[in-house]
């Protein structure tokens, strides 16, 4: 591991904590047990849940890596603690669904479960306070949050995780349901940014359709940091 010091805070999210370091390049992720869901509305400390997420981010990354998909993730520095380059974000979430839940049921009347084939793909603006909303691409090429070019690429990616992580997924009996994902640039790259963890995604189990994700802790049906532990088991992360 690098010996890296970490430096002054540059952002605190809802469960990360940005730091600078003597690298201007790098930053330092930490992971907190903070969680939240409804745009911060519900909130509760869950013990394990930074360290285990950590881990688990860092496993996911490296396995997207391998197979072609560039991300911000650099190594593990410590069990809460992860070292990644410094991005400029672009403040939109991509979110792709194979099966209908969420947002998505309440807002075009689907029932939960309704598989999207082909799966479908969703732009949210990054906003809390406006509840992220869902905008299209013109709103972003307007905006000027990203160019047309990083729309493509932004899509591209998003759908190329989809394939390795479907797979990944279903070898370990799980259903990956959805999730979001953060991209920014670096040195004129679109990397993968943020994190891929069970607080951004959707996981049920292939057989019993149980789920597996936030969604425990959303839907207060307990058991949220010991799901979390299961998936990363099935997954062979240890
Ligand atoms: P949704 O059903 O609430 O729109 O969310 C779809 C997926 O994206 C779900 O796995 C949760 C994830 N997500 C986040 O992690 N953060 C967000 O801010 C949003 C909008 C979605």
């Amino acid at each position: 591991m690098t010996k890296i010091e970490k430096g002054d805070l540059v952002n605190s999210g809802k469960a990360k904590s940005l730091y600078k370091t003597s690298d201007p390049d790098l930053y330092i992720l930490h992971y907190r047990d903070d969680t939240s869901a409804f745009d911060g509305e519900k909130k509760e400390s869950l013990e394990g849940k930074g360290k285990t997420n950590n881990k688990f981010n860092a496993f996911i990354m490296q396995e997207l890596e391998k197979q072609g998909v560039a991300t911000h993730f650099n190594e593990l520095l410590s069990e809460t603690d992860s070292l990644v380059k410094k991005l400029k974000m672009i403040p939109v979430e991509c979110v792709v669904r194979n099966i209908a839940a969420g947002s998505i049921c309440k807002r075009l009347g689907l029932k939960e479960g309704l598989e999207l084939n082909p799966p479908t793909f969703e732009f949210f603006y990054k906003d809390d306070d406006l509840h992220d909303p869902m905008i299209n691409d013109f709103h972003i090429i307007s905006f000027k949050w990203a160019t047309e070019n990083e729309i493509t690429q932004m899509k591209e990616k998003t759908f190329q995780v989809n394939e390795i992580l479907k797979r990944l997924f279903a070898n370990a009996g799980m259903i990956l349901v959805d999730y979001k994902l953060e991209f920014g640039s670096y040195k004129g790259d679109l990397l993968l940014g943020d994190e891929f963890t069970p607080d951004g995604c959707r996981v049920w189990d292939s057989e019993t359709r149980e789920k597996l994700d936030k969604d425990r802790f959303r839907q207060d049906l307990g058991d949220v940091v010991e799901s979390y532990k299961l998936i990363a088991e099935r997954l062979g992360i240890t």
